[in-house]
């Protein structure tokens, strides 16, 4: 069966990816995330001339969540115009696991191929650091 992405999350990472900032790849990006509460996050990449410093669109819709104070994520949708699709880096994936390792994420690409994965399908035995008591 066809694996379809959730409707609205697919417009936003679209609306991201046109937005993103990539000068020097030219490789465009879009994210959106849905968050607990129903929400709706965006991320796009966002590169710099020091090249070290650019961050991925997945990155930038964790740390939008994160900034809201949302803690968990439910799904994901990646937008490229990569054929495959393309499917986070390992760096992504890492903080992509942090909040959300039972998330459903769909790797989607303008032709509509669509590839679904589970964070921890794309990050088996994912680090994970036993926080202090207390921590948050
Ligand atoms: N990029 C992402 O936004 N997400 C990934 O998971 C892989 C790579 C961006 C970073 C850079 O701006 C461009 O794609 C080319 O690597």
């Amino acid at each position: 069966m066809k694996a379809v992405p959730p409707q609205d999350l697919l417009d936003a990472a679209r609306e991201a990816h046109a937005h993103a900032y990539a000068p020097y790849s030219g490789f465009h990006v879009g994210a959106a995330l849905r968050a607990d509460d129903g929400s709706v996050i965006q991320g796009s990449n966002v590169e710099n001339g020091s090249y070290g410093l650019s961050r991925c669109a997945e990155q930038s819709a964790v740390q939008a969540l994160a900034t809201r104070g949302g803690r968990h994520f439910v799904e994901l949708v990646v937008f490229t115009h990569s054929d495959p699709p393309s499917s986070p880096c390992g760096a992504c994936r890492q903080v992509l696991y942090e909040f959300a390792p039972d998330a459903t994420v769909y790797l989607v690409n303008e032709r509509g191929t669509c590839l679904v994965r589970t964070v921890a399908e794309l990050l088996p035995d994912g680090f994970r650091l036993d926080a202090p008591e207390g921590g948050a």
